[in-house]
């Protein structure tokens, strides 16, 4: 039988990316955007596109409902919805605040709720790969904002695998540092904030959203069956290790 996946946020950059590695190794797949002509632009007529904002317990139950409808019962999901707002807290505009928090952490909440009441109510095994960030792990300039949602996402995947491992729901994240996606765009728009940006880290350079793909797609895989209620980091070393400067 044909496995099923959704990937949230799926005409992101990581989105993509995701969708290209599961479709290739034999996916079915959900597809979900809060545009109709994101999912378009990204996908033609490929894939089950559904247009729905996860931020919401509506809209991440109408993913879910949608896949029923077209009988496809997902045991795999990769949550990619997010975005950066970064700036000093004492700068940060309430509304960016709010919005920081819905992308990042509201909308991993009601995601992960409807998917694990769908496979409890199939009593079907499953896994989910959810987004963090570097930010979470060390403290970063200006990352307040981002730091708390991720953070906050991080000990739900430590809550929920602790839940749910009892159905054989597997669930565990992923914490990069920069890479190039159009959330990124603006923060590494010039040459020297480029530069200045890869130097950040202890393996300098910015990352690429497959480097991360490949991460997720192994976690949500069988030969991951033992992994759950784990943060993998894949940041250059950003959050570990503080190199000899000379
Ligand atoms: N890029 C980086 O440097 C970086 C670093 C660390 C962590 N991350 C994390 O990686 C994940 C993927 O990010 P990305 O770089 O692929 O970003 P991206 O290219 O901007 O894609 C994110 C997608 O999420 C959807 N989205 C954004 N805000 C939303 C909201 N409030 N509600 C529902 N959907 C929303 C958007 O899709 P629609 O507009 O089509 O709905 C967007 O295309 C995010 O969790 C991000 O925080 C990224």
């Amino acid at each position: 039988m044909t496995r099923s996946a959704i990937v949230t946020g799926a005409s992101g950059g990581v989105g993509r990316a995701m969708v290209a590695r599961l479709a290739a190794r034999g996916w079915q797949l959900i597809v979900t955007s809060r545009r109709a002509e994101h999912l378009a632009a990204a996908f033609g007529d490929q894939h089950l596109q559904v247009v729905a904002d996860c931020s919401t317990p509506a809209g991440a139950r109408q993913i879910l409902q949608a896949a029923r409808d077209h009988r496809m019962q997902p045991t795999a999901l990769a949550h990619c919805v997010g975005n950066i707002r970064l700036g000093a807290m004492h700068r940060m505009s309430e509304a960016d605040f709010n919005d920081c928090l819905s992308a990042n952490l509201i909308s991993t909440f009601h995601t992960l709720a409807a998917f694990v009441g769908a496979l409890r109510e199939a009593r079907s095994p499953g896994a989910a790969v959810l987004v963090s960030s570097a930010a979470a792990r060390i403290g970063t300039p200006n990352h307040e904002a981002v730091a708390a949602a991720k953070a906050g996402l991080e000990g739900m995947v430590r809550g929920a695998a602790a839940t749910y491992a009892a159905n054989a729901i597997r669930i565990n994240a992923v914490a990069p540092g920069i890479m190039e996606t159009p959330a990124s765009a603006g923060v590494i728009a010039s040459p020297a904030a480029r530069e200045g940006a890869a130097r950040q880290y202890p393996l300098p350079g910015i990352g690429s959203p497959d480097e991360l793909a490949e991460l997720m797609v192994w976690l949500l895989s069988d030969a991951a069956a033992r992994v759950t209620g784990q943060v993998w980091s894949l940041d250059g070393g950003f959050s570990s290790i503080r190199p000899l400067v000379k």
